[in-house]
């Protein structure tokens, strides 16, 4: 395989098994312990420790709903608000080596292609379970690498490698992602808010915000500190394809079975105007107490 995009972020990676650094050979990355890698034909390099329990993220028709539903340009106002989180990030405009952007669990690379427009000298990595991602993501941007991996085991990244760490709706392993951040590094965070989808939440039966999500995440974030926080709310004239489309992508779609859903679409208008309602925060990792 000639020059793949993996190849931008080698140096950064390490073996999920035994921590050390990897080389490449054609179709596989290995380390000096000989634990091998398999590096997909569609361009994502597979980083599983062996015996792993991992499961296997989202199914091929959520992520088939995910790519269409983002390509509509709906949630484009979230990317643009990321992207600049992200460009003002101090270890992003570090002179030297390109700096690493992280996307954990990022999907089919949409956000981090277009926090990489943003930074001409960044290169990225997406880190996901689902492989119909990671084949979406190896081809998202040609600064955008993608390994599928587990972000609730150790990240098969070198520790202080990650100029910026973004989580978008994603889950997130607070303690890895301080472990992997550069000393100057940011963790950048979406997160939907109360009144996200509100008016297809209850008539298409998808799951809502939790009502304690914000305490959650302040929770699941202690030993990080909220350096700037951005509410972005706007309303999107969705059609129902759309609609369907968000309600497929999502955890709802374990949730409501294709009929259920077609019949409570029917009953919506033509085209509905839906809140969109996140935040976009950014958070500096607190010095490790001794
Ligand atoms: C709600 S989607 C968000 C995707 C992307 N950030 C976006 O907003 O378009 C959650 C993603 O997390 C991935 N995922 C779930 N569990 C994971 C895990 N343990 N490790 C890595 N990715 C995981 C799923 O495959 C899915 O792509
Ligand atoms: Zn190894």
């Amino acid at each position: 395989m000639e020059n793949p995009r993996i190849d931008l972020v080698l140096p950064h990676l390490r073996c999920p098994v035994c921590a050390g650094p990897l080389t490449r050979t054609d179709r596989s990355a290995r380390c000096a312990e000989g634990h091998g890698f398999d590096l997909a034909r569609q361009g994502y390099l597979t980083l599983l420790a062996g015996g792993s329990r991992a499961g296997q993220g989202d199914t091929a028709d959520m992520v088939a709903a995910r790519e269409a539903f983002l390509g509509r340009g709906h949630y484009a106002p979230i990317a643009g608000s990321l992207a600049r989180a992200v460009g003002t990030v101090p270890a992003v405009d570090d002179d030297g080596v390109p700096p690493l952007v992280v996307d954990l669990a990022g999907g089919t690379g949409y956000y981090l292609a277009a926090v990489l427009d943003a930074l001409p000298r960044a290169v990225g990595l997406d880190v996901e379970l689902s492989p119909y991602a990671a084949r979406r993501a190896a081809r998202a941007h040609p600064r955008l690498a993608a390994v599928r991996a587990d972000v609730w085991q150790r990240l098969p990244l070198a520790t202080g490698s990650a100029a910026a760490v973004l989580s978008v709706f994603g889950p997130r392993n607070a303690p890895e992602i301080a472990r992997v951040l550069a000393p100057e590094g940011r963790l950048v965070v979406v997160a939907p808010a109360q009144d996200h989808l509100t008016e297809i939440i209850g008539p298409l039966g998808m799951i809502g915000v939790a009502p304690d999500k914000a305490d959650r995440l302040a929770r699941q974030l202690a030993d990080f500190a909220v350096v700037e926080e951005r509410a972005v709310r706007y309303r999107a004239a969705m059609t129902r394809e759309d609609v369907t489309l968000e309600a497929l992508m999502g955890p709802s779609a374990h949730h409501v079975d294709r009929d259920t859903l077609a019949a409570a679409v029917a009953a919506l208008p033509d085209a509905v105007d839906v809140t969109v309602s996140v935040t976009v925060t950014t958070y500096r990792p607190l010095p490790a107490e001794s």
